[in-house]
């Protein structure tokens, strides 16, 4: 049976909705960004090169006129970046973003996160991915550790 609690967080999911990235999203999806890599933020440059490169792959959540939070993949499976602005966090979007390049790919997901960001490695667990592999020092003085989704976890999500 549903908890009480979790209404409120059915209602905001059933109006939020994904789309392609456009040009015009720019300054809310930078300011995503920067609040979610304080240190580490990717330029509006890099931002705009892979909504050319990944066009159909660069997809913001929204609801309203707000942009929740955004995922860049690639066909690869290669998750290049995903945030979710701090006020909409644990509300159920990052997972419905990552469902959304899940269902997209159709292969496996994969992706490297900072050792140190306990949030996001709890986050990718709890969706089924595993830790394949660890590159010390790829954030500089962080090591990166490789998360992967394989094909048995594969087959759980694909009819959601
Ligand atoms: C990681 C991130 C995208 C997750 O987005 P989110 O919308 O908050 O995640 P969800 O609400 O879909 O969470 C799904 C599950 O992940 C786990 N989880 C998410 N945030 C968590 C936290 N702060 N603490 C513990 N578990 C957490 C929970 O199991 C959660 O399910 P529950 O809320 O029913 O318990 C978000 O925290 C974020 O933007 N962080 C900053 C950017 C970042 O680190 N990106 C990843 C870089 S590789």
């Amino acid at each position: 049976m549903r908890r009480h609690s979790e209404y409120p967080r059915m209602a905001e999911k059933a109006l939020a909705k994904i789309r392609k990235f456009e040009v015009g999203d720019i300054n809310k999806i930078l300011e995503i960004e920067e609040q979610a890599f304080p240190k580490t933020a990717y330029s509006r440059e890099t931002m705009l090169h892979y909504a050319n490169s990944f066009r159909d792959n660069f997809v913001v959540i929204e609801a309203g006129s707000e942009i929740l939070g955004y995922i860049i993949f690639d066909m690869s499976g290669h998750v290049h970046s995903t945030a979710v602005k701090s006020a909409y966090r644990r509300k159920g979007f990052g997972r419905m973003l990552f469902m959304h390049a899940l269902r997209y790919t159709k292969k496996r997901l994969w992706l490297e996160v900072r050792s140190k960001n306990s949030v996001a490695i709890r986050f990718y667990k709890g969706l089924g991915m595993e830790t394949a592999g660890r590159i010390p020092n790829y954030y500089g003085t962080d090591d990166a550790v490789i998360m992967v989704l394989g094909q048995k976890e594969w087959g759980h999500y694909v009819d959601i």
